[in-house]
């Protein structure tokens, strides 16, 4: 709590030294910033900013292994990594991106933080964050036996995508027993629920977070121009809200990759 406010403000500090406010056209000042970040990054990303963390001490710190055993799916003890396996995410960061991209949460985010002329990387990456973090969490990351992993990457994709159910083989037996494990089902499923209310609290904040800069900028406006700007960035602000559709989205996509993999042979 201390921490936001705290946050808050120093925007409004650094706000206040920007000068001279060009209303309107702080947004294309920040933009490049973010495009050069975007331009270096290869990885995954989500709302344009790279979205996987550093997972390998989480996998390690899991007690839970996956590994193929006699072509099954078999839970490895703690210890080491095991041979052929990966650090997996649970719920992947491709539903993650999906979800986000399909409910407008990316485009309300942009929209609102170009509307309070705030839109830096560093803001975007602070509201991002919490989401970031329960998807790289170590309860999200498991090894999981790479061949298994690969079919699980294309039974997300196809799930998401086409529909068009995978040939059965081991790999994808070997997928539907993980998916179906009742401890990566259970908190895949919680996770998901969190990560759409960790999305709705970050537009909530992004929207708060511009409407304040307005706030600051509208106690200096001098001009009828000045004061004007600052209305439309309020109205757009709004409008960037209601881009945002809380009803479809991590959950929504979630519960759509557990069924398709049980409706596969
Ligand atoms: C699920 O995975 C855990 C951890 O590896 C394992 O101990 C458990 O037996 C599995 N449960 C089922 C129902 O397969």
């Amino acid at each position: 709590m201390y921490a936001i406010k705290f946050m808050t403000a120093l925007s409004l500090v650094s706000l206040s030294f920007a000068a001279p406010v060009q209303y309107g056209s702080g947004s294309l000042q920040h933009r490049s910033d973010l495009d050069l970040q975007s331009r270096a990054f290869t990885g995954i990303e989500i709302c344009e900013l790279p979205a996987r963390g550093d997972v390998q001490a989480g996998c390690l710190a899991n007690p839970v292994r996956f590994t193929l055993a006699n072509n099954a799916l078999t839970a490895a003890p703690a210890g080491a990594q095991p041979a052929n396996t990966e650090c997996d995410h649970s719920l992947e960061l491709q539903v993650l991106k999906q979800a986000l991209n399909g409910n407008g949460a990316c485009t309300a985010l942009n929209k609102i933080l170009d509307a309070g002329g705030i839109k830096t990387s560093a803001t975007k990456e602070a509201l991002l964050k919490p989401l970031f973090d329960a998807v790289n969490a170590q309860k999200n990351v498991v090894f999981l036996d790479k061949a298994v992993n690969a079919e699980k990457r294309l039974v997300v994709q196809h799930a998401l995508g086409d529909g068009v159910k995978r040939p059965a083989s081991t790999a994808l037996t070997a997928v539907k027993a993980y998916l179906a494990n009742t401890s990566i089902k259970s908190a895949t499923t919680a996770l998901a629920t969190s990560l759409d209310s960790l999305a709705s609290t970050m537009i909530t904040n992004a929207a708060n977070q511009a409407n304040a800069a307005l706030d600051a900028k509208a106690a200096k406006a001098a001009t009828a121009r000045q004061k004007s700007a600052i209305t439309t960035g309020k109205t757009d602000v709004t409008a960037g809200k209601a881009l945002f559709k809380p009803a479809t989205g991590v959950s929504s996509s979630w519960t759509k990759v557990l069924t398709y993999a049980a409706g596969c042979p």
